[in-house]
């Protein structure tokens, strides 16, 4: 039995998946069944790495979706809209869908598995988060048997190639996102990397997973690496921490009527040198999580990138390749495939979350001003781990006062951070950042 497959795009990711398509020798045999049938580009006079008859490349992306001979329709274009819009009809069609498109489905994710389910066809992720890490199904099926305590990870590689380097060579974050572009690691308009939206896509994706319930895509606390100093790197290091950027969602607990209290967010985060993600380095991702009663199970791989993508893409559309075997097109869906929702989630008011903090501050060269500084945390109960005075070089007579507290409730880090901005011989509060 031959499985018709339509492209929707045939760029970095589209071509790694022709690729594949094109080439079944030594893989899975269910490979040598699937059958490119239909290919949207935007311009077909662009020079592609892999060659494909003219007559199914087309412009017109609805005609991929309308095919007859296509069976399942797999969306590698990106963007929102058409994309979007071109998911659904699929779906009306009764056509499954598999897309590596994280923003489509971070924020029209709820619309779409609705959609799907009232259909009854599958609509796979997997490429959307961690690229050529299988991370999406573990979540649904392999880890289906615990409670999910926490996901975290570094699913940005562009902004972590970016910290490796500022970590390694102490240089400038400009100067490495300069490279890093001229490289082609970061996209000429670095935004949803380096301010952390791409990260808040993913770890929104991830959320629902392990907790079976939506959350507001937009309402993620998210920081991105554009403001960071090299400085707070370098003193990070000089205490034991590399700073990553980290992307969380954590269980705190339930209301009473069963809804999930979650903690998610995207930040800027220095993690000690023996945490299992500290150890990531350039473009990698990696995704821990902590469930009861698995313990800690940590997903490592290229985050992106041709290849890792479309091996991603190709492994969802043979598990629908797999279940067209089995059952041939009728019968119910695989609950645990589909991934359906099954519990209501909300984010909790961040000023209740518990976190360890690092404090740069700009201070006078006075005697006293620790003990000072120390007083505020102390009115506001927050203990306080380390507190260490750094040398600063030229001929200016500030001192920079590093801090890390110990876990403390957010909103009380924040009165006490406002109490001592009020100091006298506080300057400036230089950098803020979490600490796990
Ligand atoms: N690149 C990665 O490493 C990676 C990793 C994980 C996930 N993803 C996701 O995968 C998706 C694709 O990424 P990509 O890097 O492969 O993008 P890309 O290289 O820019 O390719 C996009 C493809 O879609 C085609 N296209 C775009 N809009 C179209 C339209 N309106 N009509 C017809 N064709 C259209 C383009 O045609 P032309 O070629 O003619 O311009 C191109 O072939 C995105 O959602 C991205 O977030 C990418």
């Amino acid at each position: 039995m031959t499985i018709g497959i339509g492209l929707l795009g045939l760029g970095t990711v589209g071509a790694g998946v022709a690729e594949i398509l094109l080439n079944p020798q030594g893989r899975h045999p269910l490979v040598g069944q699937l059958a490119l049938k239909r290919v949207a580009v935007r311009d077909l006079s662009r020079p592609r790495p892999v060659e494909l008859p003219a007559e199914i490349l087309c412009t017109d992306p609805q005609q991929v979706v309308n095919d007859p001979a296509v069976d399942i329709v797999v969306e590698v274009m990106g963007g929102l809209e058409p994309a979007r819009s071109l998911i659904l009809a699929a779906i009306a069609a009764g056509k499954p869908v598999v897309t590596a498109n994280k923003a489509v489905i971070a924020r029209y994710g709820e619309e779409i598995a609705a959609a799907a389910a009232e259909r009854g066809v599958y609509v796979l992720i997997e490429a959307a988060v961690g690229g050529g890490i299988p991370i999406i199904e573990p979540l649904k099926q392999s880890l289906g048997g615990n409670r999910i305590q926490r996901v975290s990870g570094i699913i940005n590689g562009t902004t972590n190639y970016i910290l490796s380097r500022m970590a390694d060579e102490g240089a400038a974050y400009g100067d490495v996102l300069a490279d890093a572009q001229r490289l082609g690691y970061a996209e000429a308009d670095p935004a949803a990397d380096v301010e952390g939206g791409d990260a808040a896509d993913k770890i929104a994706i991830l959320s629902g997973l392990a907790y079976g319930g939506s959350i507001e895509r937009s309402a993620i606390p998210t920081e991105g690496i554009n403001r960071l100093d090299a400085r707070d790197v370098n003193y990070a290091a000089q205490l034991g921490y590399v700073v990553k950027l980290v992307a969380t969602a954590q269980c705190l607990g339930t209301d009473t009527d069963g809804t999930v209290q979650l903690d998610v967010r995207v930040n800027p985060t220095l993690l000690p040198k023996d945490h299992p993600l500290a150890g990531v380095h350039g473009v990698n991702n990696a995704i821990l999580v902590e469930g009861d009663p698995v313990g800690r199970v940590m997903f490592y791989g290229p985050g992106a990138g041709a290849g890792p993508t479309a091996s991603a893409v190709v492994a969802d559309i043979l598990n629908i390749a797999g279940i067209r075997e089995a059952t041939g097109q009728g019968g119910g869906l695989d609950p645990l495939l589909a991934a359906s929702r099954w519990r209501s989630c909300r984010l909790v008011d961040p000023g209740q979350t518990q976190h360890r903090n690092y404090l740069r501050l700009q201070t006078g060269d006075q005697a006293g001003v620790i003990g000072r500084i120390g007083s505020c945390f102390g009115d506001e109960g927050v203990s306080i781990r380390s507190i260490v005075q750094f040398e600063t070089s030229g001929a200016c007579a500030d001192a920079e006062i590093v801090v890390i507290t110990h876990e403390v409730q957010e909103a009380n880090f924040r009165r006490a951070l406002a109490a001592i901005t009020a100091l006298p011989d506080v300057k400036a509060v230089a950098a803020c950042l979490r600490t796990l």
